[in-house]
């Protein structure tokens, strides 16, 4: 029997997610709820692969009154993940949320809380955990071959950063780059750490982006550089992102000159995260760069790891400490060939998702890992305004999940 998909968000990375549960072979879509009935024409092809025929609805009381779904994917942009997600759990349905699980950390403690009530499971889609260079630095560490790990610094160059400044990820009210892109690998670190985050600090700056007075209000579609400057809508090199078009004009639309002043998220940020374990780790991101690189240093009292995660050619190598702290021979750490979108992490983790549904297991980045890694994304942005370090508060409620349901 396949399992039962409800997807809330009918086109973009809902359906797309839903495509991946129907090429399992053992999950099917079978409704699908969105605000706007267009989005159906334009998601069909994917959360109708494999043959799967899901009612479309625009009431979302169809899809939660639904008995026949195991998992209810929440879709839609940022800010609507805390209400529909909430809605979900009440309806007593285990839940995918997209990343960020929340837009606040207050708000992901309250759905650990009614999670833990409703006794249903929470995943949070921050796939690159399941991404196979990731998964072996993790094994790493988790094996102690570093030994206890005391401090890390991990390096992110986005080559496409300049979509986030399309959208209205370029203002913080809409949680900016940290919370809709760095969310990924502050997850990664988190997990890597297997230990809470406590403390952080961060600086940054709008290089490049941002900051041109004469393009106050300006959208590409109305440029007549649309297609030619290298950071417009239509020089965006996927087409399944141009698909949905660039929306209707306003704070949501998709084409906004990335150079307009009102933008106030930064495209370079240095952010310093501090583990209850003790590890200290450095991440900095860099949106206007040439090139995609996500590279990670990382010494414990045992040895030491450097890790390219993406690219052709990911590398993860370890390197023993020999006495007197001298370097020992490097070796290269084996790293499952794999394929697919985000380092092989997006079918991956829907895999993985199906498989411990059908064993009754837990499956991560769970309710707590989604709450860990909006706070430290929270508090990042919070220090880069204060300019002080921030303080992350504990989880507010007892929310260790169950090993299994
Ligand atoms: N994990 C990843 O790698 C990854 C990649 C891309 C996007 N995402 C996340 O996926 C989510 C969706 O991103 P997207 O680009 O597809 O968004 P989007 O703006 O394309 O919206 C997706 C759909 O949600 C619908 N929608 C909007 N508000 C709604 C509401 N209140 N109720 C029901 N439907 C609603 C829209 O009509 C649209 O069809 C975001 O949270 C984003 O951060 C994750």
């Amino acid at each position: 029997m396949k399992l039962g998909i409800g997807l809330i968000g009918g086109m973009g990375r809902g359906a797309f997610v839903g495509q991946l549960f129907n090429e399992t072979g053992e999950a099917e879509v079978r409704i699908v709820y969105d605000i706007a009935p267009g989005s159906f024409a334009v998601g069909r092809e994917r959360f109708e692969t494999g043959g799967a025929k899901p009612t479309c609805t625009t009431d979302l009381n169809e899809l939660l009154g639904r008995d026949d779904l195991d998992w209810v994917v929440v879709g839609t942009p940022d800010h609507t993940h805390y209400a529909l997600a909430r809605q979900v759990i009440e309806a007593a349905k285990n839940v995918f949320i997209e990343k960020p699980m929340t837009s606040t950390t207050a708000e992901a403690d309250e759905l650990c809380a009614l999670a833990r009530k409703h006794g249903v499971q929470v995943v949070v889609g921050c796939e690159l955990r399941y991404s196979p260079p990731v998964e072996t630095v993790r094994e790493a560490l988790w094996a102690d071959r570093v030994g206890k790990p005391v401090s890390a610094v991990f390096v992110h160059q986005e080559a496409r950063g300049y979509t986030y400044f399309l959208r209205n990820f370029r203002k913080r009210r809409w949680g900016g780059v940290i919370m809709q892109k760095g969310i990924h690998y502050i997850d990664m670190i988190n997990d890597w750490a297997d230990s809470p985050p406590i403390r952080v600090t961060g600086t940054a700056t709008q290089g490049v982006f941002g900051g041109r007075p004469e393009a106050a209000g300006q959208y590409c579609r109305d440029c007549r550089e649309n297609g030619t400057c290298a950071f417009s809508f239509d020089t965006v090199p996927s087409p399944t992102w141009r698909k949905g078009g660039p929306r209707e004009k306003g704070e949501h639309a998709f084409d906004h000159c990335v150079f307009m002043p009102d933008s106030d998220t930064e495209d370079n940020m240095h952010i310093h995260i501090d583990y209850a374990n003790g590890l200290r780790v450095s991440y900095s991101a860099i949106y206007f760069a040439p090139i995609n690189r996500k590279e990670v240093w990382l010494w414990g009292s045992k040895g030491s790891l450097h890790a390219v995660l993406d690219g052709p050619e990911p590398v993860v190598e370890f390197t023993p400490f020999v006495a007197g702290m001298r370097e020992g021979q490097p070796e290269r750490l084996p790293i499952e060939s794999f394929s697919g979108g985000h380092g092989g992490g997006d079918a991956r983790m829907v895999r993985a998702i199906v498989a411990a549904s059908r064993a009754g297991q837990v499956v991560r980045p769970h309710a707590l890992d989604g709450r860990h890694g909006v706070a430290v994304a929270e508090y990042a942005a919070k220090s880069i305004l204060s300019g002080m370090p921030e303080a992350i508060p504990l989880p507010g409620d007892p929310i260790t999940p169950p090993d299994s349901l």
